[in-house]
């Protein structure tokens, strides 16, 4: 896929969330011949969906029903250390060196059948979705984010998991030529992230693999990341090479890099602060007024369960 540098993109190629939402249905029809009618006069669009991959996207009942970011807003505003720690915009303009095709992801450890599958399989798993999910930063930002993926129990069922395997290890993508991060001392790479088992099976894990309808810009973490919508965005790994089923809690990269600054759960918690930035509030990318920040990040009906009689301020 050619993905365009944050340079190359002209305003007009932007997507205007009103068409978005008029290509899912969501807009009324009395509102939708006014709106689409005003896209199509500014010249709008053919990045995320006229040409799209994955065209036949099943819809999620988790989504989200609030409006996603712009696409611009997405991939533009990223965090991905292996391009850089120049910035938001660094991800976007460097990303595009790193070779995405061919690509396997080798899924092994406490298993009966370990397996590597070709990107090409893993989009086989199961049926593609659309899955709106907020993404909450520990940073304090936070967007909402229109996923394509699938539930990774999906995929993780594929190896049959041994009776002791109690976490899940992530390892993501080295490509010392594509990726100047990787040489700066301050994260033992490849990074890393890690779920206990319950978590990565729990149906609202997914594995991305495109957004907007389109397959993942490199930036965001092609050709397929994790997505956790209850934890804050660090423990969405991109570019992922391995999967390991483990017995031990695993090393993830942000505990090595600051085991006093972020512990393995992650979990959003207006309640427990970061040492640098308060998890009280948040700023919706693209809006001026901070909003609260939810616990779970507005998913605890949902997952709250999981983390019954934890101390959620000594496992945060
Ligand atoms: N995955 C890898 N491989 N490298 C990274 O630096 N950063 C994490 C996470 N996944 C990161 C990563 C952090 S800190 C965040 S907030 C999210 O990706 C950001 O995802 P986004 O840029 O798609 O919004």
């Amino acid at each position: 896929m050619l993905i365009k540098r944050p340079d190359d993109i002209a305003p007009s190629e932007i997507t205007p969330q009103a068409l978005f939402e008029g290509r899912r249905g969501f807009i009324k029809a009395a509102g939708a011949t006014a709106l689409v009618g005003a896209a199509l006069a500014a010249g709008l669009p053919r990045r995320a969906w006229a040409n799209g991959k994955f065209a036949d996207l099943q819809k999620s009942p988790y989504s989200v029903l609030e409006p996603p970011n712009s696409l611009r807003d997405i991939t533009t505003y990223n965090n991905f250390v292996e391009f850089g720690f120049g910035g938001k915009s660094q991800p976007a303009e460097r990303a595009g060196a790193m070779r995405t095709h061919p690509w396997t992801v080798g899924i092994e450890g406490l298993v009966q059948k370990p397996r590597t599958l070709a990107i090409e399989d893993v989009l086989k798993i199961a049926p593609l979705e659309e899955r709106i999910y907020r993404l909450r930063c520990v940073e304090g930002w936070s967007m909402v984010i229109p996923w394509v993926g699938f539930p990774l129990n999906a995929l993780l069922k594929q190896v049959e998991p041994l009776g002791n395997a109690k976490y899940v290890e992530f390892i993501t993508q080295m490509e010392p030529a594509a990726m100047p991060g990787l040489r700066l001392p301050y994260i033992d790479f490849p990074y890393t992230e890690g779920l206990r088992l319950d978590e990565a099976m729990h149906p609202l894990t997914i594995m991305a693999v495109g957004l907007y309808g389109d397959a993942l810009p490199n930036q965001n973490g092609a050709p397929l990341r994790l997505v956790v919508p209850w934890k804050y965005g660090f423990k969405s790994g991109k570019s992922i090479v391995k999967i390991r089923f483990t017995d031990k809690q695993p090393q993830t990269a942000w505990n090595q890099a600051q085991p006093d600054e972020y512990g393995f759960y992650a979990n959003v918690n207006p309640d427990v602060s970061h040492p640098r930035w308060s998890q009280e509030k948040e700023r919706r990318i693209g809006e001026f007024f901070k909003r609260k920040t939810l616990p779970f990040n507005g998913y605890a009906d949902q997952v709250a369960p999981l983390y019954a009689g934890m101390d959620l301020r000594k496992f945060y």
